[in-house]
């Protein structure tokens, strides 16, 4: 494959990709592993990375865009996930802010986006979206405590798939996405998110960063990606980071 590093083993594809952009490699120029050793997501979690059962990859992109729109890219990149996946599979695919795409109300993919110091000029600016998901995975691979919240391509659809042909498609669709937001601005992309936003509606459970439980409404990402939340008040609470979670309803 061109523009692809294509590895055995390694600690993080993100880390990877992140050197070689440092290094200048260019736009959508990739790693792919058949494992990782420490595969990360979000917010220190680990990401399981079962040898050859899953896409274990990271993108290297070098958009036109500005600043403000870096945090919008995890949105546009599940989004082209979640579509690649319904074009291969047939199944339908949610999305839940900011980076995490299900099915049948399990998670099987994340996506993390990180970015360069935007400080740089603009064109050293990159960021390396890093995607994993859950191909041929089967639920007794899965660890214990991930049982009852993950699924695989396979448990859904009863097929196995080759790896490497999910990646090239997810690949593409990232990549074709991206250009289009860069074309075309972040509206329409939002609106086709949005289409597919798992908790829209639902009474959420976020902790800000102070460690304060807010409880509310998911209204969903407003233009610039952050997640609305309106509690009980009709407070309406931007998210900035951090993890939100279904909660009971507080009245
Ligand atoms: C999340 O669920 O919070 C995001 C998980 C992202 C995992 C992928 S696997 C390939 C790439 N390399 C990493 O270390 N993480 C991402």
């Amino acid at each position: 494959m061109k523009d692809v590093l294509v590895l055995q083993s390694t600690h993080s594809t993100n880390q990877d990709a992140f050197k070689l952009a440092k290094e200048g490699a260019t736009h959508g120029f990739s790693v792919i592993a058949a494992t990782q050793t420490g595969g990360r997501g979000r917010l220190g979690k680990a990401w399981q990375s079962i040898p050859g059962q899953g896409l274990y990859c990271s993108i290297i992109i070098r958009p036109n865009l500005e600043p403000s729109d870096y945090p919008k890219i995890t949105l546009v990149a599940g989004l082209a996930v979640a579509q690649a996946l319904e074009h291969l599979t047939q199944l339908s695919f949610q999305l839940k802010w900011p980076n995490d795409v299900y099915c049948r109300g399990k998670k099987c993919c994340g996506i993390l986006a990180e970015s360069s110091s935007l400080s740089n000029s603009q064109s050293d600016h990159f960021a390396v979206v890093g995607v994993g998901i859950n191909i041929n995975t089967d639920m007794d691979e899965f660890n214990p405590e991930l049982r009852d919240t993950a699924t695989s391509l396979f448990i859904e659809s009863e097929r196995k798939y080759q790896v490497e042909d999910v990646f090239k498609k997810v690949r593409k669709s990232v990549l074709s996405l991206l250009n289009e937001f860069e074309r075309t601005g972040f509206e329409g992309l939002l609106s086709q998110w949005k289409k597919k936003d798992l908790l829209k509606g639902e009474w959420l459970e976020w902790v800000t960063h102070s460690g304060e439980i807010i409880y509310g409404e998911s209204l969903g990402p407003d233009d610039s990606g952050q997640l609305l939340v309106r509690d009980a008040l009709g407070v309406t609470h931007e998210v900035i980071s951090g993890d939100v979670s279904l909660a009971t309803r507080q009245s």
